[in-house]
This record gives C-alpha cells, sequence and structure tokens, in this order.
C-alpha cells in the first residue's frame, strides 16, 4: 500500500480506500462484509468510508460490528461518517440537514452505530442552503473539541461555499475543513480538476474522491448490457442510471466501451487501469473504492503497480478514449 498525507494535515491514509454506500446493510451479507474489511486491512487500507444515510444507518451499523469482529486496533485505522440526508425514510426537519441540531445528532448516533468513541474524519455530504455555513462551522469545531470528531470536512461543495467556511473558521480561530469528497472518475472530472484546483493550493485541502470506476461502467461490464446482477442493471436503481448516463447515455456507454479497449491494448484489466488514473492525479489524497466482492477489491488494488507502470502518454491516451 501507499499512504498519502490528507492534503496539508498530518494525516497519512491510504491512496485506496473503501466505502460501504449500496453494499454494506443492503446488497452484501454480513460475512462478505467481514471478508471485504479484513481484505482491506490485510492489504493495508486504513480507511473505511461510510455515512448516516447509507442504508438508513445499517451501512455503519454493519461496518462496526465487523471492525469490532475484526479487533482491528483504533489506532491504525479511520473511520469516517457523512452528516446531511439523514438516516430515516421521510427525515423531520431536525433530522437532516446541517443544522447544530443535526449535526450534532448525527454525530452521535454514527459514533454508536460504528462502535467508536470518535470519527476520525466527518464530512457535511451536502451544502445546506437553509444553514448559514458559520452555523456549521462552529458546530463542526464543538465537535473536534469535545474529541468526538478529528478532522472535518465537506462532500460536494461548490468551491465558493467552502472557501466561505474556510474563512469563518481562520476569522474565528476555528477548526477549519481540511477535506472534500468528490465525485472523481474519467467521465467526471470538471470539479476536481478545474472548480477546485486553485483551493489545493489556497488552503491545502485534500480530497477523499468517490466512485472511481463511475459505479461500475469503467469495468466493461455493461458493454453489451445491464446485467441484472451488476448494480447499474439491479431492480431499484433506475435511478442510478439516469444520474451516471443522463441525456448522454450512448455517449457514456460507447466511451465506457472505448476504455474497455484501450485497456486491452495495454494488456490490463479495465478497473485497476481507471483506478490508477485516479491515482495519477497529485490531488487525490485517496481513491475510496466500492466492491460486492472480495475478488472485485483485489483486482482494485493492482492499481497501485499500473500507476507506477504507466506514464503521462497513457493517461493522455486514456482520457482521449473516454472523452464524450
Ligand atoms: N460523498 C458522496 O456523495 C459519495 C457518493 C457515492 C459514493 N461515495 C463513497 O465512495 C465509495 C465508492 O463509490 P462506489 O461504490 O460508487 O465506487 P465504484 O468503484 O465506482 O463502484 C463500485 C461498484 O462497482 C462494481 N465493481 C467494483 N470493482 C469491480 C471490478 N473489479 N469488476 C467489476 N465490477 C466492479 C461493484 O458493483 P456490482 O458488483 O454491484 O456491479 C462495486 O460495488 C462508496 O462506498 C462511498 O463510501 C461517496
Amino acid at each position: 500500500m501507499q499512504y498519502r498525507r490528507l492534503g496539508s494535515s498530518g494525516l497519512s491514509l491510504s491512496a485506496l480506500s473503501f466505502g460501504a454506500w449500496l453494499t454494506f446493510g443492503a446488497q452484501v451479507g454480513r460475512g462478505e462484509a467481514r471478508n471485504l474489511v479484513a481484505a482491506a486491512w490485510d492489504h493495508g487500507i486504513n480507511f473505511f468510508d461510510n455515512a448516516e444515510t447509507y442504508a438508513n444507518g445499517e451501512a455503519e451499523r454493519v461496518m462496526g460490528d465487523v471492525i469490532a469482529d475484526l479487533r482491528l486496533p483504533r489506532d491504525g485505522y479511520c473511520v469516517s461518517s457523512k452528516v446531511f440526508f439523514g438516516a430515516v425514510d421521510d427525515p423531520r426537519p431536525t433530522q437532516r440537514g446541517l443544522s447544530r441540531k443535526h449535526v450534532h445528532d448525527a454525530c452521535h448516533a454514527a459514533l454508536v452505530r460504528l462502535r467508536v468513541d470518535y470519527l476520525d474524519l466527518y464530512f457535511c455530504h451536502r451544502p445546506d442552503p437553509d444553514t448559514p455555513v458559520e452555523e456549521t462551522v462552529w458546530a463542526m469545531d464543538a465537535l473536534i473539541r469535545q474529541g468526538k470528531v478529528l478532522y472535518w470536512g465537506t462532500s460536494e461543495w461548490p468551491a465558493a461555499t467552502i472557501r466561505e467556511a474556510l474563512r469563518i473558521a481562520h476569522q474565528h480561530h476555528l477548526h477549519a475543513p481540511v477535506m472534500e469528497q468528490p465525485q472523481y472518475n474519467l467521465l467526471h472530472r470538471e470539479r476536481v480538476e478545474l472548480e477546485y484546483a486553485p483551493l489545493y493550493s489556497e488552503s491545502g485541502i485534500g480530497t477523499t474522491v468517490w466512485s472511481p470506476l463511475a459505479s461500475g461502467l469503467l469495468t466493461g461490464k455493461y458493454d453489451a448490457g445491464m446485467p441484472g446482477d451488476a448494480r447499474l442493471g439491479r431492480d431499484g436503481n433506475a435511478w442510478l442510471q439516469r444520474m451516471l448516463l443522463g441525456d448522454k447515455r450512448d455517449a457514456r456507454l460507447a466511451a465506457a466501451r472505448r476504455f474497455t479497449a484501450l485497456a486491452a491494448e495495454l494488456g490490463v484489466a479495465p478497473a485497476p487501469l481507471a483506478i490508477a488514473w485516479c491515482l495519477s492525479n497529485p490531488h487525490v489524497s485517496t481513491v475510496i473504492l466500492g466492491a460486492s466482492r472480495v475478488a472485485q477489491l483485489v483486482q482494485n488494488l493492482e492499481a497501485l503497480a499500473l500507476v507506477e507502470r504507466f506514464d503521462d502518454g497513457v493517461w493522455r491516451r486514456v482520457e482521449a478514449a473516454t472523452q464524450v
């Protein structure tokens, strides 16, 4: 494993980390969840990503149980939660958002589900137009001072709102956000590469990027249709297909097919190639992997070797192939 600093903070995270979205507490049973966390840990992964909303808290419960069962040393791994969407269907006004009330309650609920005394990383999962940024910054600072959170950050916040949070934190000598969690893959690049570009040097913000495979689109498994046993083809996931493919469905599927063909030409599997491309961006602190079985996770870890093997010329070809 390779370890990278989370932006300018002193926290070293594994360059590849592991998340629970759509798998833990849902698609994947407890036995496989345990195998996945054990395999991740055995390969040097030290950051496990979660959120209050994943399977309405069940993903955190399963992860907490599995980590406790495996007796991972608390000082050897980092675990996150995210607050915003709530952990129940049809949340009441105080059960969602970034008010002091919900940030506080959601943190304590996540601590119980994850069976830990503190969260290493705590994210504001989306910006909340109904809460002043100042209130959220003070709420996060309070949790850090109480020892319940170590590092806080944002996920999918516009650069301007992140800047506002940084300004407020500096003005009042509060703990500032140190990381952002944006989507980043060959089919979704703009925010990480353009919108956030000035922030990296300005504020030392780190990134824990998500969906490196565009939910599996960059693995080749959708090149001949939508298999019912894969994420995008599964019942109830039509919303995800719409989110990923949108009104450029044919063009995006064609880009994915061109990517598979290029991977074959390079003699490598598409999934680790797509992940290695993410790692080739120095502003990426860690790439959060998702996997529904151990064999996928193990294959994805091959990305670490590929990022050493391929140079910029290869990455430019990969980018050209996936241009939509
Ligand atoms: N902050 C946010 O808003 C946000 C949003 C989304 C995700 N995240 C975080 O990022 C993590 C990763 O996102 P993601 O799960 O979307 O990542 P991803 O890597 O884009 O997709 C993972 C899925 O692709 C398939 N897959 C993975 N490796 C494969 C392989 N080698 N061959 C074939 N199929 C493979 C599996 O689905 P199937 O086997 O079911 O096809 C797997 O569950 C999440 O767990 C979560 O922690 C954060």
